[in-house]
């Protein structure tokens, strides 16, 4: 096995960028002949700030799960594929850093929302038409609030009883209104993004844990991220008009960067899928008993009507971490990579980016056609609300047998 990325931050770096001084997210020097071994994996803070990590389309709506685009982007680099697949695509991370770098991509997974979030992100768009559209919309949801009372009759008959358990009446009526103009518009998955991403803001929870709060908080709290006394949100139209603004201004810088390298998305289990022919993958697989992704979008689900295949996903919460969850996992995730092992090309190589804590992937190359040919490790800095801690990943690379 080849060399183990070791702890430095840029400011250390020198290697490759001999000559250049070395640019804070700038990764463009990485070339296929660039040794795995000298690129710094370790940033920290302050060498690749949020704002990078989540620059233009990365942060459309938020996804609990994601990886660093910066991640793939050098393994893109390093390995020049043609074509990449990502076979736990989630919030698309992989398909667009590929398709900014003009490499073919296929992605697939079994939410439907995430593949919506996928397919927004990397749509072309005409983007003056698209801010006609966003804006549109929003001023005819606005005049139509500004008209008069909620319409009770209305919210009565478009919602589920979810909706009415987490949302205040005034802003489960505006999101409900917001949703009835989308058929009106040729871009209306990039519009049920925004009402998606409305919602999720808009719920009756505390500020503190919008991933994944148990019940509604429908009093005032004390609140961990403000540190004073908060109290839900009974309005949506401030989260729509906000998201609507941060929308346009990301897909207009992302529509620079775009390229017409071609992108397939299957909402499909990926253990059974027929993946079209591909030379690299790169991913980073769900973990086992650490998030419900259906359920993380329980909001978007019930509002946009999106079919459900929770069943379906490998590693869920909800089964927990168990030996027999470990067991059905290391099937899951084998049947998966086996299914990717017949359509790869023979000299194809897959990219593992993962928090393997229980050791499940060590032996899992060898028996599914693949060997096992470079271990990196990197530390995980998240500063990030109550959820900060510290731990080290790991990116398996793998080459077909
Ligand atoms: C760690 S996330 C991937 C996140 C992605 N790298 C990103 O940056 O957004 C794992 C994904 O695997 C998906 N998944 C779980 N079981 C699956 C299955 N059987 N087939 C396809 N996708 C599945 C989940 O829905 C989730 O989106």
């Amino acid at each position: 096995m080849g060399g183990q990325s070791v702890l430095r931050t840029l400011d250390d770096y020198s290697g490759s960028t001999i000559g250049r001084k070395p640019i804070i997210g700038d990764f463009s020097w990485i070339t296929s002949s660039t040794p795995l071994s000298s690129i710094n994996l370790n940033w920290c803070e302050r060498d690749l700030p949020e704002r990078l990590r989540t620059k233009h389309v990365h942060r459309l709506h938020p996804y609990l799960g994601k990886y660093v685009p910066q991640l793939v982007e050098i393994f893109l680099r390093k390995f020049e594929p043609k074509t990449v697949c990502d076979p736990f695509c989630g919030s698309g991370t992989t398909l667009v850093e590929a398709n900014s770098l003009g490499v073919a991509s296929i992605g697939c997974d079994i939410s439907s929302f995430n593949c919506l979030l996928t397919k927004v992100k990397t749509d072309k768009y005409d983007v003056q038409k698209l801010e006609f559209e966003i804006k549109d919309i929003l001023s005819k949801v606005a005049a139509e609030i500004n008209r008069g009372d909620i319409k009770k009759e209305f919210v009565e008959k478009e919602s589920t009883q979810y909706l009415k358990d987490w949302f205040a009446p005034k802003a489960l009526f505006q999101l409900l209104l917001y949703r009835s103009f989308i058929k009106n518009y040729e871009y209306g998955d990039i519009l049920r993004i925004i009402l998606s991403r409305a919602a999720r803001s808009a719920r009756l929870t505390t500020h503190f844990d919008l991933d994944f709060p148990k019940e509604p908080q429908t009093r005032p709290y004390f609140c961990h991220k403000h540190h004073r006394i908060c109290r839900p949100t009974d309005d949506a139209l401030i989260f729509l008009s906000r998201y609507s603004m941060d929308t346009v201004k990301r897909i207009k810088e992302f529509s620079k960067l775009r390229t017409n390298a071609p992108v397939t998305i299957i909402c499909d289990d990926s253990r059974s899928v027929d993946f079209p022919p591909f030379d690299a993958v790169v991913t980073s697989p769900p973990y086992v008993g650490l998030i419900d992704y259906h359920e993380q979008h329980r909001y978007a689900y019930e509002l946009l009507g999106l079919p459900q295949r929770r069943d379906l996903e490998i590693g869920a919460a909800s089964n927990g971490n168990s030996k027999k969850a470990r067991d059905a996992y290391i099937k899951g995730i084998g049947e998966v990579f086996a299914n990717v092992r017949r359509r790869i090309s023979d000299d194809g190589v897959v990219v593992i980016v993962v928090h393997d804590k229980h050791n499940l992937f060590s032996d899992m190359a060898n028996k599914i056609g693949f060997r096992t040919e470079d271990v990196l490790t990197r530390s995980v800095n998240r500063r990030t609300g109550r959820r900060a801690e510290d731990f080290f990943e790991q990116v398996l690379i793998w080459r077909a047998t």
